[in-house]
């Protein structure tokens, strides 16, 4: 028997979010500057060394597996990649499969992604607004990306919808983006935005919407009850009462929830970050490369387990940012 992987603070490591490129076809101002530099293509693991890595987390216990970019639907061949890792769903070894995406590519994609195994996808839309929509992605079309959830609830995949909360920009959605949700059949998360990427700190300040103030105006208008479900990330939960619908919430700087995480980052270059909100991360890829026998790679995965942190340092309430990280999401996928 492989023993499980626990880190230091007792929490077994059973999510693994992996970005396949750090590449995307938007600019959303909270993730990326306007002009980025990419890694060159050499640089990137290859499909089948992505498929060595993720096949032998899987064996170290690793029950869902996140595919994240940059938006992962640019990668080229990735569904032959989708395709390898449903093995490991039909073996039973691997419990979900399921990407974050940002809706673009899944009308070309979804049908495929079904046959996969894929159940779920977590779609980034911060407003139903089209002009908002081109100023908040820079190059995102909204029309494209509504097409592509349409394709995705087609194919049969269950959609959720994850709106940055940006103060002055989507507040007075709040409630069309929920109704609109509701309509549809889509679950909605908010997620308040973090200091990641070297954005000014005067901006993120001025960006920042705190979900208490955000859970506060649903309580204004209906009754809502916390949920004790979990689907394995950070989001909790609770129901409309009057529509039964229910909405997430991922609160890294009101309410830490550090204490559950379950979770490793693996870049597309083969990066292990034990934390999204620390610098600290694990070469993989020496160890891919250095043998064909996974004896090395294993090895390298559980030291990195045991250097895993207890939490990040987000924080805005002195006025300032703190635990700002220069790194954008786009490296480690969110
Ligand atoms: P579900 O399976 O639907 O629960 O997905 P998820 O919330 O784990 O994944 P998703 O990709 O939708 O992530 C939503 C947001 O949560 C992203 O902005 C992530 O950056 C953020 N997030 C996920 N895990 C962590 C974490 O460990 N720490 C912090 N601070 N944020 C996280
Ligand atoms: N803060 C919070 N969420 C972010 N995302 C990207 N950048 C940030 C940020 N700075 C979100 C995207 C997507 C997920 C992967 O991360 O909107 O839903
Ligand atoms: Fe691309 Fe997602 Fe980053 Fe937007 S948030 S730029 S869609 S990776």
């Amino acid at each position: 028997m492989t023993a499980p992987l626990i880190d230091p603070f007792a929490r077994p490591i059973s999510y693994l979010r992996v970005s396949v490129t750090d590449r995307c076809d938007f600019r959303c101002v909270y993730c990326m500057a306007e002009h980025m530099s990419f890694l060159p293509k050499a640089e990137l693991l290859t499909l089948e060394e992505l498929d060595r890595l993720c096949s032998a987390f899987v064996r170290l216990g690793v029950e869902k597996l996140r595919i994240t970019g940059g938006e992962p639907l640019v990668r080229r061949g990735i569904m032959t990649f989708f395709r390898a890792m449903s093995r490991h769903l039909e073996t039973g070894a691997l419990k979900e499969l399921t990407l974050t995406t940002n809706g673009s590519q899944l009308r070309r994609f979804a049908g495929e992604l079904a046959e996969c195994g894929v159940r779920r996808v977590n779609v980034s839309l911060d407003t139903l607004d089209a002009a908002k929509f081109a100023e908040v992605t820079r190059w995102g079309r909204l029309p494209q990306v509504l097409d592509g959830i349409k394709a995705a609830k087609e194919a049969g995949l269950r959609v959720k919808i994850n709106a940055v909360a940006l103060k002055g920009f989507n507040e007075d959605e709040q409630f069309s983006l929920t109704d609109w949700c509701a309509a549809e059949g889509h679950d909605l998360t908010w997620i308040e935005v973090m200091p990641m990427g070297d954005m000014g700190a005067e901006d993120r300040l001025d960006q920042y919407w705190s979900l208490d103030d955000l859970r506060a105006r649903y309580a204004g208008r209906y009754r809502i009850t916390d949920l004790p479900e979990r689907t394995g990330g950070p989001a909790r939960y609770v129901r409309l009462e009057e529509t039964g619908q229910k909405i997430g919430f991922i609160t890294p700087l009101t309410h830490n929830f550090c204490e559950s995480c379950n979770r490793v980052r693996l870049t597309c270059t083969g990066e292990l970050f034990m934390c999204l909100g620390q610098e600290d991360m694990a070469d993989l890829r020496a160890p891919l490369r250095a043998s064909t026998d996974d004896a090395a790679l294993e090895a390298a995965i559980r030291a990195a387990i045991v250097r895993k942190p207890k939490g990040h340092d987000f924080d805005y309430s002195r006025q300032a940012i703190g635990g700002q990280m220069t790194r954008h999401m786009s490296h480690t996928g969110g």
